[in-house]
């Protein structure tokens, strides 16, 4: 047996969780998740589901993988038998979300070679999805591949697997990079932003609170969906990543800091945007809701250009700002996917992990190939939506009744205490087994009644063929599901040392 390897010290690990969690989610969708969801007033919802799922899963992760010292599906089955396939639905769950996430990142590094010669010229929706992508009309139509994306996406891929070669240690030594940098770089883009004419406008549209959205059920379960999209957590990165911790590692306060700095660099993120869009709103003329999209990947890849192309000097330096800080954040958290499938198949048939490595990422780049076609963005709208409203929500829930009930919380406070800074008193079995299972239970059965009365009156998400959501949503759900089972009964190899009771 290959003997286990460990983060060098705790600032690398928590540099390394930072990392995961902090990707393009924050820059892109918390900023407007939170200004079309009630503005500041949506801070209480995304505070709420921080406090009552976030945190409590994130510790429970980071615990079972440091007690178990294996990736999510060893991990699980150690807990108890049979919930081994629950390990690997977040393993499939995280791998499906590479294959797209990759092709996102595959944008951003074209995109910093267009910075340089700011290649949109002045209609830059039109150059990402017609010079770039070249969309197609619809999922049905694939229409082979968009040469610039694929391009980027095997730089993409060989750039993952560059830093994951050597496992931790060679995380290790790009964390250190890939962490900071992005803060600085978001740094520059606030301060410059809210020193343009027309932020407060901006600002004011990122937080002014609207209370009365909080009565409506889909911006508590948007608050959900984001923070565990955020945190990385029900993805099996976290718990692949805390199986790397030498002994007597703290959990609890790790875990907080992890949180606390994902979420403000989230918070930060609506300030570099909205601050620019107050401004492209005074330019252009018309409001801060008109320029600003409906954000996502519009944001990111003709909202913010066509803004900068507004700016009075330094356009090149500040999309290049831009688009390092996006490549720079968005990189770790790809890797960190990867991490957490090599260390779900390694540790349950104890095989090498270069070669692991070499194959996880080599089917992960032939997936993710889907995405780099004409109609990949078509398919990659759709299969974002359903891993994130059912894969990551049911497997949070799962997950929260194998470690609070199962396993036990009272046990895992036992055993977190005595090496955690911070200590975990009976609050945390009362957040574990009742609140956080109720609020995702809770989602989860709104999610689905939901979809039932959309689709049973015809009405499909983002408009698609029934057809195309049913394969890109149910069908990759119940394969997903399947596949978990079925690499779950398979025998795997028990060798693994565990940590003990008591340190
Ligand atoms: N947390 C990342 C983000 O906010 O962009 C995305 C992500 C990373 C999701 C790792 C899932 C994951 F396992």
């Amino acid at each position: 047996m290959e003997k286990r390897q460990h983060w060098d010290s705790r600032l690398i690990f928590i540099f390394a969780a930072i990392g995961s969690a902090a990707g393009l989610g924050n820059a892109w969708r918390f900023p407007y998740r939170a200004a079309t969801n009630g503005g500041g007033a949506f801070l209480i919802p995304y505070f709420v589901a921080l406090i009552t799922a976030g945190i409590p899963l994130l510790i429970a992760e980071f615990a079972i993988g440091y007690k178990f010292r294996a990736g999510a599906p060893t991990a699980l089955g150690k807990v108890k038998k049979g919930w081994e396939a629950l390990g690997w639905w977040s393993v499939g769950v995280g791998f499906v979300i590479v294959t797209y996430y990759s092709v996102i990142m595959a944008w951003v590094f074209d995109y910093l070679w267009y910075s340089l010669s700011t290649a949109w010229g002045d209609a830059p929706a039109d150059f990402f999805l017609n010079k770039v992508l070249h969309i197609t009309s619809g999922p049905g139509e694939l229409g082979g591949f968009s040469i610039p994306v694929l391009i980027g996406l095997v730089i993409a891929w060989i750039a993952v697997y560059w830093t994951i070669r050597d496992g931790v240690k060679s995380v290790g030594k790009v964390v250190k990079w890939t962490v900071p940098l992005p803060v600085i770089m978001l740094g520059i883009l606030v301060i410059r932003a809210l020193t343009l004419d027309g932020a407060v406008e901006g600002i004011r549209y990122y937080l002014d609170p609207d209370f009365s959205k909080l009565l409506d059920p889909k911006v508590w379960a948007g608050a959900y969906g984001q923070i565990f999209f955020s945190l990385s957590v029900a993805f099996a990165v976290m718990i692949a990543y805390a199986s790397y911790l030498p002994k007597k590692s703290d959990i609890t306060n790790n875990a907080i800091i992890t949180a606390l700095a994902n979420c403000g660099i989230s918070f930060m993120a609506g300030f570099a945007v909205f601050g620019t869009m107050g401004y492209m709103a005074l330019q252009k003329g018309g409001t801060v809701a008109d320029v600003a999209g409906s954000g996502g990947i519009g944001l990111a890849f003709w909202v913010y250009p066509e803004a900068i192309r507004l700016l009075p000097f330094g356009t090149v330096i500040f999309a290049l700002v831009f688009y390092i800080m996006l490549l720079t954040l968005g990189i770790d958290s790809f890797f960190s996917i990867i991490e957490g499938v090599v260390a779900g198949v390694a540790d349950k048939w104890q095989l090498n992990k270069k070669k692991t490595t070499r194959v996880v990422v080599l089917a992960g780049f032939v997936l993710s190939l889907l995405f780099a076609t004409k109609g990949g963005l078509h398919w990659l709208d759709i299969v974002d939506k359903y891993i994130n409203d059912y894969g990551v929500i049911g497997v949070a829930f799962f997950e929260v009744i194998a470690i609070g009930w199962v396993f036990k919380s009272k046990k895992l406070r036992e055993f977190v205490n005595p090496i955690s800074e911070l200590k975990l008193g009976g609050w945390f079995d009362i957040l574990l087994k009742f609140i956080t299972p109720l609020a995702l239970g809770g989602i989860l059965i709104w999610n689905i009644v939901q979809e039932v009365i959309d689709v049973t009156k015809g009405n499909y998400y983002g408009g698609y063929p029934l057809w195309s959501v049913a394969v890109g949503g149910w069908i990759v759900a119940v394969v997903l599901i399947v596949a978990s089972f079925i690499l779950a009964k398979t025998k795997g190899k028990e060798t693994l040392e565990e940590a003990p009771e008591k340190e």
